[in-house]
């Protein structure tokens, strides 16, 4: 079941700015200036805002209401599932932004796999450090763990578990090597990481 969150923007908007305040204003010096980037799982485009305006920015999405009321604000944005290769383009930068703890494990790969073969210099994976507290093994973080669950249900994923520190790092070392990506920076800022993974 969809939570409230993703039925319409203004609960996703209003609930994330609460959360994550200016979590995301280092976004700008990540992607730097005249840089095309494509982001895979968009939503309705919110982190168009965070980019230098040089940059040109498209992206795709499952959540038709997301891409209907972006696209009603002129962001080139479209349906399309993130595994779907023929609905991705070339880019400089592939951005996933809070997508992958909503994949499996296995999705989260062959999404990694994909944005390889269409990013030309990076691939920026930014994902919330505060999920961990769902993972550890204890009666609060179960619980804390079942409503984070219930209120990130996207509706088109059921979230598996949610990774403990080491379980992300282990991930990113992962994709690193699987993917044979040059060079991988990892940066903590405001409640996320901010991975780039230079092809
Ligand atoms: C937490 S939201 C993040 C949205 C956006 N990246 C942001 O940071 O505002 C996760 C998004 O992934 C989308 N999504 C999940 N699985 C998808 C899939 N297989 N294909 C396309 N979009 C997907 C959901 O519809 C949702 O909009």
């Amino acid at each position: 079941m969809k939570s409230f969150m993703f039925v319409h923007p203004f609960f996703y908007d209003t609930f994330i700015r609460l959360l994550y305040l200016d979590g995301l204003k280092i976004l700008k010096k990540i992607v730097g200036v005249k840089k095309n980037v494509f982001e895979a799982g968009c939503g309705y485009g919110r982190l168009q805002k965070y980019i230098d305006p040089s940059c040109s920015y498209s992206g795709i999405d499952l959540n038709k209401k997301f891409i209907a009321f972006g696209r009603k604000r002129n962001r080139d944005i479209h349906v399309g599932n993130v595994l779907d290769v023929s609905r991705y383009r070339d880019s400089d930068v592939i951005l996933l932004a809070d997508i992958l703890h909503h994949l499996t494990l296995n999705d989260a790969r062959k999404l990694l796999a994909i944005a390889v073969r269409f990013a030309r210099e990076k691939i920026l994976i930014i994902e919330p450090t505060f999920v961990i507290i769902g993972s550890y093994n204890n009666f609060f973080s179960r619980i804390i763990g079942k409503i984070m669950k219930w209120l990130d249900a996207d509706g088109i994923n059921e979230i598996e578990k949610w990774l403990t520190r080491d379980e992300y790092d282990a991930l990113f070392k992962s994709l690193k090597e699987s993917n044979n990506i040059k060079e991988m920076r990892i940066t903590h800022f405001r409640r996320h990481h901010f991975v780039e993974m230079l092809v």
